[in-house]
């Protein structure tokens, strides 16, 4: 994982912030959660390891909707696991994608939403979700759209690198919306894709200044950084700009994610 990653992930705040703001800023109703779970269609007895479980919402939504099979949380930030692990009946496990330590044939699900653009090889990750699911056991993915709220990250670059911060290319995606029915097929052969299309959709700069400010990390402005205080008051007066030059105009920034959901076979 790049140095920007473990920055991102080592506080679970910026997730939250951009996981509210897509709660209540998207032009249509969005739930990814629901969006899931529809896929999965789960009867609430299945072992179940979400992969890059973040700050453990979806392992906490199926506890609280009783869910009675085992549970497993794994992520890379010792933060993220934590947050399973106090969890009832949640086992927080610190692990990469790309190396679970289970053994074959363990679960029954797997998630991995909104996590594998984070993962060096996305195709070494789902061999090992096939690897570590039962035959006739479910693994559900899902992934943004290329390009995911591209005027809101060419906002932060712009800004970082106004301060001399040169966007390396560490966090782009490497696998998204297009490119991952491909992936998935190859690696499990029948998939079946849910898509969805949608906006973020801002009438006031704050709650855009507060999505901006979550995704700094990415693009080299972690919360340690120097310059932090002066690139966000920056950003700041351009968006209070933006909105005093457009009275009546929404800021409109496209976004997307597909879930891909198959079964893994016996073979
Ligand atoms: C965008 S967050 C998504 C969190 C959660 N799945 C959700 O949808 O709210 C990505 C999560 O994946 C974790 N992550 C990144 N790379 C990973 C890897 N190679 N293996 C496991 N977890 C990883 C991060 O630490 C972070 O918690």
């Amino acid at each position: 994982m790049s140095s920007r990653l473990d920055a991102e992930y080592a506080d679970p705040t910026p997730l939250r912030v951009r996981i509210d703001t897509h709660e209540h800023y998207s032009e249509k109703a969005h739930d990814p959660t629901e969006d899931v779970l529809a896929a999965l269609g789960l009867s609430g007895a299945e072992y179940l390891a979400d992969i890059g479980c973040g700050d453990a919402r979806f392992l906490a939504d199926l506890v609280s909707s009783g869910h009675r099979g085992r549970l497993v949380g794994i992520d890379t930030s010792p933060t993220m696991v934590a947050a399973a692990d106090v969890l009832p009946g949640v086992l927080g496990v610190l692990a990469d994608a790309e190396r679970i330590p289970f053994d074959d044939n363990t679960f029954d699900t797997i998630t991995a939403r909104h996590m594998l653009y984070h993962v060096d090889n996305p195709r070494v990750a789902l061999d090992e979700f096939r690897r570590t699911t039962k035959p006739g056991g479910t693994v559900a993915v899902v992934v943004n759209h290329p390009g995911n709220c591209p005027r809101t990250a060419e906002l932060v670059a712009a800004h970082a690198n106004t301060y001399g911060i040169e966007q390396t290319g560490s966090f782009r995606a490497s696998v998204d919306s297009d490119s991952l029915p491909r992936l998935m097929s190859d690696v499990f052969g029948a998939v079946r894709i849910h898509r969805s299309d949608n906006a973020l959709v801002f009438d006031s700069a704050e709650p855009l200044v507060r999505f901006a400010e979550a995704l700094f990390a990415f693009y080299g402005v972690p919360a340690d950084l120097p310059e932090r205080d002066a690139i966000l008051e920056d950003l700041r007066a351009d968006v209070e700009d933006w909105f005093a030059a457009h009275p009546g105009e929404r800021w409109r920034d496209p976004k997307g994610y597909v879930v891909a959901a198959a079964r893994v076979d016996a073979g």
